[in-house]
């Protein structure tokens, strides 16, 4: 899978990128995430990238024509399953979005910045509009990175035990994750449950998959 991110703020996506399971998914050449500076397409001598909004009001919008010749030159190189815009006024990001995008050969992130795009940028070429969340954040950046995070560990080959995405929360049967307990047994003066010691799984199953459906009530 290929992943083209655009940004004003592309420093803040390169740390996180060599490390964590997107580093892992790199280096087994499931994933290939490319970052493209959009400063780089910027107008004029001092490569302006944004300006002021029509009508008024405070906060700078980041320009038609740099993304257009940003997306436009990487369009002519391959075709993009999804180009996807990161804003807060969006559906909110869920694994079974994780999971599709997952699957996808090529995807592209937009990351708005300021007051985020000219609106005729979303209508132009954006396919897929996520937020992460119902709060602002100051950029787009942290957004993709969660993002990718979650579409980068569903590649298939990149968590070396598939058995523990089929478990984890949020999974087909939409329930959060049992409680999981380890050594030691007793740890002042608390223990840990025992049925886990029993050694019986059909019990064990039965345990886990009841707390799972317990605490996702409790997070409803
Ligand atoms: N950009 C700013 N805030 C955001 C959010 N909550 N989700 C996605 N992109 C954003």
């Amino acid at each position: 899978m290929r992943i083209d991110i655009i940004s004003a703020a592309p420093n803040l996506l390169e740390s996180p990128f060599n490390h964590s399971i997107v580093k892992r998914a790199k280096e087994k050449g499931l994933a290939e995430i490319v970052i493209h500076d959009l400063r780089t397409f910027g107008l004029g001598n001092y490569k302006q990238i944004d300006d002021t909004q029509f009508g008024g009001g405070a906060g700078m919008v980041l320009m038609i024509e740099p993304i257009s010749k940003c997306i436009d030159a990487l369009k002519a190189e391959r075709r993009y399953d999804e180009i996807i815009y990161m804003t807060p006024d969006a559906k909110t990001l869920n694994q079974s979005t994780a999971n599709t995008l997952s699957l996808q050969e090529n995807i592209l992130i937009l990351t708005g910045h300021y007051k985020g795009v000219d609106q005729r940028v979303r209508d132009m070429f954006v396919t897929k509009e996520i937020s992460i969340g119902d709060y602002v954040l100051n950029g787009g950046e942290v957004a993709a990175l969660v993002m990718i995070e979650a579409i980068s560990r569903l590649i298939p080959g990149v968590i070396g035990n598939p058995e523990s995405l089929a478990e984890e929360s949020h999974n087909e049967i939409g329930a959060l994750e049992y409680p999981t307990f380890t050594k030691p047994a007793q740890w002042r003066g608390l223990t840990v449950p025992e049925v886990l010691m029993s050694g019986n799984h059909g019990q064990i199953a039965q345990w886990r998959r009841d707390e799972a459906l317990r605490r996702s009530k409790l997070a409803e």
